[in-house]
Formats: structure tokens, C-alpha cells, sequence
């Protein structure tokens, strides 16, 4: 899978910079073409000169060539690459990366790199536990970066914890799995709602929910992956998307979703609804924002918004797929099914709030699948990129017949 990929692999400033060497080793083994970028810290671990008989390529580090003041271009190499993997990422490159501090050739490769990044974390427990890191981590996950976790064992300082830079054969893995998706859903226009979306009672007030959009991003990351044309309507959310290839038409209230929706949906083959649309709206936006007065309560006079799912059910032609999310506290299973019949869905997504780890904010999801020839697939707790897969995988199967095997 990884034959005659462009790989760049940035190497930075720890002591699992020895893995490196064999992860480069492992890369060129299995096909791939390799370009070293390493941060001027990393050469105090491991030298150039290894790194470049191996990979057949000089290293590149600083931003011109001392001898031939060459300069070297990391837009070039940033266009060049097909998937860079950042394999030992110390705490500080990770923070670098995470608020764009460009001060050597890694973060501005990192910066210019048009493809996947795979970043896999080096440290000892206490930086990597430190909520500083943690953030960084997180930020770098949000712009749709790929974080591969480190395992926990014996670390550089002799203790044990969490620190530890997975180990090379597993990078590999990682990476060679990314490239083997099978591209089931090129040539087909995929449309996901996703996020919460915001009601205004006046200009500094507005009526929401805690939607994170994680959920719907995820599926449109895995669709994007398997070749679709990719669409987001999205209401006001964090997550970043990971190429500017994937559309996203930001949105704020559930009128301005129906908009962007319906109108998408006619060219699509697939519409799946992740959004978390509030049911209801202020029936008038006040002009200025609303005084607290001495004696009398507000009262917001509430209308209702349009159901973009049922709305798109009547509409849908034969051939389009429209899949629907139930978020459910009590009767979960009856209310999901009444709602995969009223909105004239194909499949409905639950996800149920009596299970841990479902639902809003979390990184995880539980959920079980219910089609409208009353199919049912259950899954265990899984990360939400899990899901999405999962999702993906029940939908191409059962109605686009593609054996992803
Ligand atoms: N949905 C939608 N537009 C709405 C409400 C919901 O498109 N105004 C979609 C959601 O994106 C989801 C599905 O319909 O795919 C079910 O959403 P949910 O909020 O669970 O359903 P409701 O019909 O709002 O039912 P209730 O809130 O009573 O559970």
C-alpha cells in the first residue's frame, strides 16, 4: 500500500528519535519514497548522515544549504507529499505545530503540507499528562490532524507511564491502512449535516445545544477518504476539516441549514443528517439586546423550525440514501424506528444516552443501526471515526452492493 508514496518523515528532539531509524528503514522496505525533514534539536539524537544513506535522499533541516545557499522550499515539499508522519513529536514540536510558531523546517513543512499528517507523541508521562500538552494535542486532532497515541511502558527517565512512541511496525500499519481504503464512494456527492445550530433572541443571545460536530465530521473525514464528493452544512462548531477539498457551507440557525440542504441534496446521492437542529426558534430576533427590567420576565414566544430530515425524505428520488440520527434518552428503540418511518429515512443511526461514552461531546459513540427493511447491526463503544466507518461500511453494503473486503 505504501509503493511509491511520498512520505515525509519529520524526526524532532527526543530520545525515541532512535526509533526513527528503523521506522525509516521499515517505510523504504515496504516501497515508499522518503524525505527526512528533522528539527535541529533531533540531529543531537541521531545524525544525518544514517538517515540519508538509508532513505537515499539528503536530510533536509534548515531552511538553506550552508554550502550552496540553497534555499529549501517547504511549499515544494508541501505539495510533493501524499502523507507525513511526525515520528518522535515532543511536546514542544507539538505545541509549535499546534499554534503555528514556524521557526524551523518541520513546522514549516508541517504548515505547507497538503496531505494527511500522522503525528506520533514522545515524552516522559508527566509532559505528556500536563494539561498544556493535552490541549496541544487536541487542537492538533481538531484541524484534522491523525494523532497515533502513545503506549504506555517504561520511559527514557526509567518510570512508567504513558510516554512511549509507538513502536515503528505499528506507524507502518497505521499508515499502510490509511492508503488501502477501498475509494467505495467515488463518483457519489455525499451531503452530512452536522453541529448544533443557534437560535437568536436578540444580538448577543441565542438558543443552542451541545452538539460538538464531532460526529458528523468524523463521517465526512472517512467518506472524503473512500473518494466521495463531500458537503458539509455545518452549524457553528470547533472541528476543523482536513483538506480544502471537503466543502463546508457554515451555517447558524436550522432555517439557514434547511437552505443550504435542500438545495445540495437535489445533486446528491447521499444525505446523512448528524445534525443536532433545535426544534424550535424565537418567533422574532429582538433589534437590540434585550434589558433585564426591575419587575418583569422576558417571555420568548417560540416557533417551529422546519424538519430538514423529513423534509428531505419527501423529496428524495429513487437511488438517493437518506440517513437520519436518534438521540435518545427512553424508549430508544421505538422512538428510533418512528422516526427512520416519519422521515421517510433509509437508516437510522441511534445513539442511545442510557449508554457511557454516547452521544453529545464525547470522543466515543455507541450505536446501533436500524434500516427501513427492519435490518438492525449493534456496535460496541468505539471512537467516533470508528463509527463513522461503521456507518459508511453498513450503508455501502447493504445499498451501493460494493464488498469492501
Ligand atoms: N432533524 C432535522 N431537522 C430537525 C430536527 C431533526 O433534520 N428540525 C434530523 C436530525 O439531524 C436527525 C433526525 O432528524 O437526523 C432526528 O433528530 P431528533 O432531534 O432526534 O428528532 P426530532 O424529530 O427532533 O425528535 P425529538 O426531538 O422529539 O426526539
Amino acid at each position: 500500500m505504501l509503493k511509491g508514496k511520498h512520505i515525509i518523515l519529520g524526526i524532532s528532539g527526543g530520545i525515541a528519535a532512535y526509533k526513527s531509524v528503523y521506522l525509516l528503514r521499515l517505510l523504504i522496505k515496504a516501497g515508499a519514497e522518503v524525505q527526512v525533514v528533522i528539527t535541529p534539536s533531533g540531529k543531537e539524537f541521531i545524525t544525518p548522515v544514517t538517515l540519508s544513506a538509508l532513505s537515499g535522499k539528503p536530510v533536509v533541516s534548515e531552511f538553506f544549504s550552508a554550502n550552496t545557499g540553497e534555499w529549501h522550499s517547504h511549499v515544494d515539499l508541501g505539495l510533493w507529499v501524499d502523507a507525513m508522519v511526525i515520528a518522535p513529536a515532543t511536546a514542544s514540536s507539538i505545541a509549535k505545530m499546534a499554534h503555528g510558531v514556524a521557526d524551523n523546517m518541520l513546522i514549516t513543512t508541517y504548515l505547507s503540507a497538503k496531505a494527511p499528517v500522522f503525528i506520533a507523541p514522545a515524552m516522559d508521562l508527566d509532559m505528556m499528562a500536563h494539561p498544556s500538552t493535552q490541549h496541544n494535542i487536541e487542537l492538533l486532532r481538531s484541524y484534522g490532524n491523525h494523532i497515533i497515541e502513545p503506549g504506555t511502558g517504561e520511559l527514557a527517565s526509567h518510570l512508567v507511564g504513558k510516554g512511549r512512541m509507538e513502536e515503528p511496525e505499528q506507524i507502518v500499519k497505521v499508515l499502510s491502512d490509511f492508503f488501502s481504503v477501498k475509494k467505495s464512494l467515488r463518483g457519489k456527492k455525499v451531503v452530512i449535516t452536522a453541529g448544533p445550530t443557534y437560535e437568536k433572541i436578540d444580538p448577543v443571545r441565542f438558543i443552542g445545544n451541545y452538539s460538538s460536530g464531532k460526529m458528523g465530521y468524523a463521517i465526512a473525514e472517512e467518506a472524503f477518504r473512500r473518494g466521495a464528493d463531500v458537503t458539509i452544512v455545518s452549524g457553528p462548531v470547533s472541528v476543523k476539516v482536513s483538506s480544502p477539498d471537503i466543502k463546508v457551507i457554515n451555517v447558524e440557525s436550522a432555517k439557514e441549514m434547511e437552505a443550504a440542504t435542500v438545495a445540495e441534496f437535489a445533486a446528491a446521492d447521499i444525505a446523512i443528517m448528524s445534525a443536532a437542529v433545535a426544534d424550535y426558534a424565537p418567533s422574532e430576533c429582538a433589534r437590540s439586546k434585550i434589558k433585564r427590567e426591575k419587575d418583569e420576565i422576558p417571555i420568548i414566544t417560540l416557533v417551529k423550525n422546519p424538519d430538514i430530515a423529513a423534509e428531505l425524505g419527501k423529496k428524495k428520488r429513487t437511488g438517493q440514501l437518506l440517513v437520519g440520527f436518534a438521540l435518545e434518552t427512553d424508549n430508544v428503540e421505538f422512538n428510533a424506528k418512528d422516526k427512520l418511518a416519519r422521515k421517510n429515512l433509509d437508516m437510522i443511526v441511534l445513539n442511545s444516552l442510557q449508554d457511557k461514552g454516547a452521544g453529545f461531546g464525547t470522543d466515543t459513540n455507541k450505536i446501533t443501526i436500524f434500516t427501513s427493511d427492519n435490518d438492525r447491526y449493534d456496535f460496541s463503544l468505539k471512537s467516533k471515526p470508528e463509527v463513522a466507518a461503521d456507518i459508511l461500511d453498513t450503508l455501502i453494503n447493504k445499498y451501493l452492493h460494493i464488498d469492501e473486503a
